[in-house]
């Protein structure tokens, strides 16, 4: 079955009670974490000695989206500690494949992700250097915040630019997701959904991960 994968942000969870809230969902593909350095987007959150305890309790992968400056010195200890994904911005990342290429030997999956802003045509040649590519829908630094309708002629354009290069490549969106948006990018060709206010604002946050991945399976092309 082709991918469709839903990752909560735990942006949006609770943070005085993370392991809990990591448990809460289990039922996910992965745990969206991010880690912001108050530089690159003017906001901070957690980083390296929070996420190797959240490694080493939680029920599923881990999915790190670091907004942060100089990823070529900091992304590789992210993967060191055993997280699934690592997720840089092309915006911050001084020598890209270098850096996917190490996150790689490190066992990780290597992520690019593009600000609203960034166009994603200057990377495409990199699709064979990474395991994602994350189109940002808000601009980095808030959870909560409207999905922006005007990413969706770019994410069109680099999922079909994925597929021409076999499908290997994960495309995730960021930013805004909810039951009414993740229609439109499922329908943009998006297969990774990043959901922090519709998850962990949801009573019941299984059943809504349920619910938007019902949505988004109903609506990929
Ligand atoms: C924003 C973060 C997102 C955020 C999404 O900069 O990268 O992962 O948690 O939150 P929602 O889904 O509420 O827009
Ligand atoms: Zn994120």
């Amino acid at each position: 079955m082709t991918r469709c994968d839903i990752h909560p942000s735990i942006l949006s969870a609770d943070f005085s009670r993370l392991g809990e809230e990591l448990q809460r969902i289990s039922t996910a593909d992965a745990a969206h974490v991010d880690v912001m350095d108050n530089h690159f987007v003017p906001n901070l959150t957690l980083g390296l000695p929070v996420v190797e305890r959240l490694q080493a309790v939680s029920p599923v992968p881990l999915d790190l989206h670091l907004m942060i400056e100089d990823p070529d010195r900091w992304a590789p200890a992210y993967a060191e500690a055993g997280c699934a994904s690592v997720t840089f911005h092309a915006e911050a990342a001084a020598a890209p494949v270098k850096l996917a290429r190490e996150l790689r030997a490190a066992g990780a999956k290597a992520g690019l992700a593009v600000r609203p802003a960034t166009p994603v045509e200057p990377y495409l040649d990199l699709l064979p250097e990474l395991d994602m590519l994350l189109v940002m829908t808000v601009e980095p630094g808030f959870g909560g915040q409207k999905f922006l309708d005007v990413t969706l002629p770019k994410l069109r354009r680099a999922a079909q630019a994925v597929r021409a290069h076999g499908g290997t490549v994960a495309l995730q969106v960021d930013g805004g997701i909810t039951e009414e948006t993740i229609v439109r990018a499922a329908e943009a060709g998006a297969d990774t959904f990043v959901a922090g206010s519709a998850v962990y604002g949801a009573e019941d946050p299984g059943a809504a991960i349920e619910a938007l991945r019902g949505t988004a399976r109903r609506h990929m092309g």
